[in-house]
C-alpha cells in the first residue's frame, strides 16, 4: 500500500463495537487526510453492529486540551489510540457520549469495548500464530497429497528440479512481508536495508556462479520468472512491431520467443506485441540449420536475435549464431534456461563468450526457486572487424543495463519476491561448488544412460542422442 500520494483517502480493516454517532470534536481537518476506519465483515465475531470510525488526522493542537474542560472527557482522550503513518499522526477517537451505553451503568462501555477489543486481538493473534493443518486443513491436505505424487513417483521432466531445504526455508519466510520497488540502494519504500543486502549479495553469486566479471556483465535478478524476463529484455530494446527471430516452438524454442500457430494465431504475447520471424531444425536430422537460419537472417533482419530453447538436445553453435547477429545487425540474446546447470559447470558451450544477453529460469538445473534472470553486457563494446553493426551499436559502450532494469521495473513489474530472491541466491551459493559441478556431471550421465537404452529397444531419438539433459523421444512412428 503507497500512502506517500497526496490523496491518502483509504480504509483499514478494523472493528470497532460503537454506535455510529459521534460526537462532533473540535478539530482542525487537514485537506484530504481524512480516512474511514471500515469494518471489514469478516472481522466481526458477533452480529452485534459496527459501524466506520471516522478517524481524521489531528493537528497538534488539537491534542492540547485546556486545564478547565471536564475531568472525564480528559480521561476519555487518554484512552484515545495515537499511532503514525508515513510520519503522519493519528489518532483513533474512542465514542464519549452513547446515551444508551451512559443509561446502563457508570462505566459501562469501557468494559464492553475492552472485552470485544482482547477478543478479536486473540483471534487475529491466533490466526497469525497457527500451522498450515489448522489454519487450512483442506489446502494442507492436498498439499501433503502433491507431496507423496512428488517423492513416490518418477519424474522424468527436464524443466522440473526438487529443491533443497534451505531454499524452501528461504521462501517460506518472512522476506514475503516486504515491498521493495527498484533496485538495491534506489528504492520507493523505507526500511530496505537488509533486502538490499540480501539482493546485492544474490547479484554478486549470480556473476561468481557463471564466472562474469561486473565490470563486463550486469545482472536483473528481479522477474518473476523466464517469460517475463525475457519480456522484459524485449520491452527494453524494442519498439511495438519490431522484429524478432528465435527457434520454432514445433522446432525446440519456447513460445516467449514468439510463437504463432501454422495457421498465423499469435500464441504469446512476444508475437502479439513484436514481429516475429522463426528458425527450425532440419526435420530430418533435428538439427539446427544454421545455413538456413543465416539466410533467414539476412532476408528478415530481426533486432533481436535469439538462441537457446526447451527441447534441443544438442549444444549450440554459439560463435556461428554470433556470426550470423553480427552479420544482420542483430543484439544477440541466449535463453539458457534448459542449460543454466551446464553453463554455470562448463558442461556444455558457454553462451557468455559470444552473446550481449543471457537469461534463464532460476528453478530448472540451478535448483533454486521459481523465477527469471536477465544477465546482460555493459562497458566498453568489442568491435570485430568486418561485422556489421547491430541495433543497438551506435556507442562505443552498451547501454543495456539501464533499459533492463526499467523494463522489469516499473514497466512490467512491481515489488521483487524478496523470499525468491533470497532463495536465488542460497542456490546459486550451492551451484558455485564442486558438489554441484559432480551433480551436473551425473545427470548428464543419466541422460545419456537413458538414451542408450532407448536405443537399443530400437526407439528413434530425434538427433540420435544427447549432449546435456535432455532426450527428445520420436513418438511419431508408435
Ligand atoms: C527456454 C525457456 N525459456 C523460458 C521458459 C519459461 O519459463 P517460466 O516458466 O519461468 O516463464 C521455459 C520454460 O520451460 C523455457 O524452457
Amino acid at each position: 500500500m503507497d500512502l506517500s500520494g497526496s490523496d491518502s483517502k483509504f480504509s483499514f480493516g478494523f472493528g470497532c463495537s460503537h454506535a455510529s454517532s459521534m460526537s462532533p470534536t473540535p478539530r482542525i481537518p487537514i485537506a484530504d487526510d481524512s480516512i474511514n476506519l471500515q469494518v471489514d465483515p469478516s472481522f466481526r465475531s458477533s452480529p452485534a453492529t459496527f459501524s466506520p470510525i471516522p478517524l481524521q488526522l489531528l493537528e497538534q493542537k488539537v491534542a492540547v486540551q485546556k486545564e478547565e474542560e471536564e475531568t472525564p472527557k480528559k480521561k476519555d482522550e487518554k484512552e484515545d489510540e495515537h499511532f503514525r503513518i508515513l510520519g503522519h499522526h493519528m489518532c483513533l477517537k474512542r465514542q464519549r457520549d452513547c446515551p444508551l451505553l451512559l443509561a446502563q451503568s457508570k462505566h459501562p462501555r469501557r468494559t464492553i469495548v475492552d472485552t470485544d477489543l482482547e477478543s478479536r486481538r486473540a483471534a487475529v493473534r491466533a490466526w497469525g500464530d497457527q500451522p498450515l493443518h489448522l489454519a487450512d486443513p483442506d489446502i494442507h491436505e492436498i498439499m501433503d497429497k502433491e507431496k507423496q505424487r512428488q517423492t513416490k513417483g518418477i519424474e522424468l521432466i527436464a524443466s522440473e528440479n526438487f529443491v533443497c531445504r534451505a531454499v524452501m526455508e528461504a521462501l517460506g519466510s518472512h522476506l514475503t512481508n516486504k515491498y521493495s520497488e527498484g533496485m538495491p540502494g534506489a528504492r520507493y519504500y523505507t526500511g530496505n536495508q537488509y533486502i538490499d543486502q540480501i539482493e546485492n549479495l544474490c547479484i554478486s553469486r549470480a556473476l561468481n556462479a557463471f564466472g562474469l566479471e561486473s565490470d563486463k556483465w550486469g545482472v536483473n535478478v528481479q522477474p518473476y520468472s523466464c517469460t517475463s524476463a525475457n519480456f522484459a529484455v524485449y520491452t527494453a530494446l524494442l519498439l511495438p512491431g519490431e522484429r524478432i527471430m528465435g527457434l520454432d516452438s514445433p522446432s525446440g524454442g519456447h513460445m516467449s520467443h514468439g510463437y504463432c500457430t501454422p495457421g498465423g494465431k499469435k500464441i504469446s504475447a512476444t508475437s502479439i506485441f513484436f514481429e516475429s520471424f522463426p528458425y527450425k531444425v532440419n526435420p530430418q536430422t533435428g538439427f539446427i540449420d544454421y545455413d538456413k537460419l543465416e539466410d533467414k537472417a539476412l532476408d528478415y533482419r530481426p533486432k533481436i536475435l535469439i538462441c537457446g530453447g526447451s527441447s534441443y538436445p544438442r549444444d549450440w553453435d554459439f560463435p556461428r549464431v554470433r556470426q550470423i547477429a553480427d552479420k544482420c545487425g542483430a543484439v544477440l540474446m541466449c535463453d539458457m534456461a534448459h542449460i543454466s546447470g551446464l553453463v554455470a559447470t562448463k558442461e556444455c558451450s558457454n553462451p557468455f563468450d559470444h552473446c550481449d544477453i543471457v537469461t534463464s529460469t532460476t528453478h530448472k538445473g540451478l535448483r533454486g526457486p521459481r523465477g527469471g534472470i536477465i544477465f546482460y553486457r555493459r562497458g566498453p563494446k568489442i568491435r570485430k572487424q568486418g561485422h556489421h553493426a547491430s541495433h543497438c551499436d551506435s556507442s562505443t559502450h552498451y547501454d543495456l543495463e539501464e533499459k533492463i532494469n526499467f523494463a522489469v521495473f516499473p514497466s512490467l513489474q512491481g515489488g521483487p519476491h524478496n523470499n525468491h530472491i533470497a532463495a536465488l541466491a542460497i542456490a546459486l551459493k550451492q551451484v558455485a561448488t564442486p558438489e554441484y559441478k559432480a551433480y551436473v556431471q551425473q545427470m548428464k550421465k543419466n541422460a545419456q544412460a537413458l538414451a542408450s537404452a532407448l536405443l537399443r529397444r530400437k526407439c528413434r531419438l530425434v538427433t540420435g542422442g544427447t549432449d546435456n539433459h535432455l532426450l527428445l523421444w520420436d513418438l511419431t512412428p508408435l
